[in-house]
């Protein structure tokens, strides 16, 4: 058998066979993408409002994406940081130009959560502290350390202990906050918006308190753009509060479907590093640099952060519009859009894919859309359409 000729069961069967039971799965395989569309193993056409999480930024099957990964990929696929690279130093160029104000050094890696956790280290070197400072329902990813940010007990449990030691204190609370960082914090480590835990936007009061503190406790200011980073109708959703970050880690959407992560952080911080207590075999390969240099680009040229507000804002409207009794709240910025209902979120996940939209959990009551920034007026409609018939 070939990849493509297999039928759904046959998929099905041979992923239950082989892989730990870790995902709760949909019942149908994805093969193909096309722009705002995905298309499962019987040719049924999606609406994809979840882009992969957060990564398919551009859509799917992008041509100017595919055409310069292809040249890439007959050019030069891999390369260890002990080298040069000319595509690095490109990508690294065009990350200074969206980098907020001091955070002048990129450590690029292969996925999210080594982001976090390069950040974890790089802060618990650049402080000589041990602890972290995180928040209640905040996601930072699965490996130990960013586990250990991670608040929700069905990620922690099974994995205890956990090092380093974290305290999570309750969201948007400016005293919690003040009272659990001491001179043992490393890092304050927040997401701007927090995404698994249910679009949960953090007040700028709070950002700029969590900066004041930081800086007063002499511990750092880590900001997880992994998801909000590029969707909120600017590179960072923390620049909305004025905040500058010590540290800012993201992911997902920079490759647009290429996996890389980046850790910035300012000179200060770089310098307490020692040469070679940190490094990764894949990361920043002309391949991933080149993904990101092509997703970054795209984002600039084709106005894609201007568009995404104003499609965002709209959305929200629009769903707001509806007036369903079954919402609860509808928040996010751009396209990172909750839809918090008032009862759990599985039955209407399921009712929007049997219409041919997918969307995300996040928490066990919200709908989560993360849709990718090419969607137009015409892909917003058909979302409203189909969340118009479900939900009244
Ligand atoms: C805010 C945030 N941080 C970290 C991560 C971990 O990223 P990854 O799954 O690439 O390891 C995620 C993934 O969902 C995330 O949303």
């Amino acid at each position: 058998m070939t990849v493509g000729a297999y039928d759904l069961a046959q998929i099905q069967q041979l992923e239950t066979d082989h892989q730990p039971p870790l995902y709760a799965k949909r019942a149908i395989a994805l093969v193909r993408g096309e722009g705002p569309c995905l298309f499962d193993s019987d040719g049924r056409r999606y609406l994809d409002a979840m882009s992969n999480y957060g990564v398919a930024i551009l859509g799917h099957a992008d041509a100017e994406f595919a055409a310069a990964l292809t040249e890439q990929l007959q050019t030069l696929a891999t390369g260890h940081q002990s080298f040069y690279s000319d595509v690095r130093a490109e990508l690294l160029r065009e990350i200074a130009e969206i980098a907020p104000t001091g955070l002048k050094r990129y450590f690029l890696s292969n996925s999210g959560a080594e982001a976090v956790e390069a950040a974890i280290k790089f802060a618990r070197v650049a402080t000589g502290r041990p602890n972290l400072v995180a928040a209640k329902r905040g996601y930072h990813g699965r490996t130990l350390g960013a586990l250990a940010a991670t608040a929700d007990q069905k990620y922690r449990a099974p994995f205890e202990p956990l090092a380093p030691n974290a305290t999570h204190v309750s969201f948007n609370d400016v005293n919690a906050l003040a009272a659990a960082v001491d001179d043992q914090t490393a890092a304050i480590l927040l997401e701007p918006i927090q995404g698994e835990g249910g679009i949960w936007p953090a007040s700028p009061e709070y950002l700029q308190s969590a900066r004041e503190v930081a800086t007063s406790r002499g511990a750092l200011l880590i900001a997880d753009e992994i998801q909000t980073g590029f969707r909120t109708g600017a590179p960072w959703a923390i620049s909305a509060s004025g905040v500058v970050p010590d540290i800012l880690v993201t992911a997902k959407a920079l490759g647009n479907g290429f996996p890389i992560g980046l850790t910035m952080c300012t000179e200060a911080i770089s310098a307490a590093i020692p040469a070679g207590t940190h490094g990764t075999t894949f990361g920043a390969s002309p391949l991933a640099c080149r993904a990101a240099i092509v997703t970054l680009r795209a984002l600039r040229e084709r106005d894609f952060y201007a568009r995404s507000a104003a499609l965002g804002a709209a959305l929200m409207e629009r769903v707001a519009g509806i007036g369903s009794t079954k919402v609860r709240q509808v928040r996010g910025r751009g396209m990172m859009i909750g839809v918090e209902l008032k009862e759990r979120v599985t039955p209407t996940l399921r009712s929007l894919q049997e219409r041919g939209v997918l969307v995300l959990p996040a928490g066990p009551t919200t709908l989560r859309l993360l849709p990718p920034l090419i969607w137009e007026e015409q892909q917003a409609d058909e979302f409203i359409a189909a969340a118009e018939s479900i939900l009244r």
